[in-house]
C-alpha cells in the first residue's frame, strides 16, 4: 500500500503469487461503487488498484490510542455490510485493521477482496459481541497495547482456523 503524494489516493500493489487478488478486489469495489462507506476505485491494473486515501484511524488504532468507537460506528459498519450483501457480496475478513473512522467521524471499510468468497465468515459478529460484552463496560481500559491486541487476534485465528490476514 503506497500513498500517492499530492493526490488523496493510494495504490495497492499485489505481489506474486497474489496478483489474482487484484481482480477480485476490483470487481468487489465496482459492486459497491457509489457508496460513501467504501473508498472510491479510480484505476485498475493486472496487479494493482488505485483508491481514495481515507484520512482517519483504523479501529485498531482507535483502541490503541484511546479514540472512542461509538455504537453508531458499529451500526454504520452493519449498514455498510448489509448494503454489500444486497449487491450480491458475502462480507468476510472484517477486522480492526480494515475498518476506518474517518476524520469526519464516519466509517469506511477497506480491503474487500474476500467479500466474494462463498464461505460464511463470523468475524464481524464475533467482534460485535466483544464490543458489547467488554468494550462497552466501565472497567474496559481506554487504551489497549498493540501486543495484547496482536495476541488476542492470533488466538482468535488459531481457534477459528483462519489464516494470517491483515
Ligand atoms: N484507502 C485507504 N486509505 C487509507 N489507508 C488505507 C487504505 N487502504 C489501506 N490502508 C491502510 O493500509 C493497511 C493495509 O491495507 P489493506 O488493503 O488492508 O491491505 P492487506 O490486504 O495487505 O491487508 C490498512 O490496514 C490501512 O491501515
Ligand atoms: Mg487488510
Amino acid at each position: 500500500m503506497f500513498k500517492i503524494k499530492e493526490q488523496k489516493r493510494v495504490i495497492k500493489v499485489y505481489y506474486p503469487p497474489y496478483q489474482h487478488v487484484a481482480k477480485n478486489e476490483q470487481i468487489n469495489y465496482k459492486k459497491v461503487a457509489g457508496d460513501p462507506r467504501y473508498p472510491k476505485l479510480y484505476e485498475v491494473g493486472d496487479d494493482y488498484i488505485v483508491l481514495d486515501y481515507i484520512e482517519g484511524k483504523t479501529f485498531f488504532q482507535c483502541l490503541q490510542e484511546g479514540i472512542p468507537i461509538l455504537p453508531e460506528h458499529v451500526k454504520q459498519v452493519d449498514d455498510a455490510l448489509l448494503f454489500a450483501r444486497n449487491r450480491g457480496l458475502n462480507p468476510s475478513d472484517i477486522h480492526l485493521h480494515n475498518l476506518i473512522i474517518t476524520k469526519r467521524g464516519d466509517v469506511c471499510i477497506i480491503d474487500i477482496a474476500r467479500f466474494s468468497q462463498s464461505k460464511p465468515c463470523e468475524q464481524w459478529n464475533d467482534l460485535k459481541s466483544g464490543y458489547y460484552r467488554y468494550y462497552h463496560k466501565a472497567y474496559f481500559p481506554s487504551k489497549l497495547p498493540k501486543w495484547l491486541m496482536d495476541v488476542v487476534a492470533a488466538l482468535y485465528r488459531t481457534r477459528k482456523g483462519t489464516s494470517n490476514h491483515t
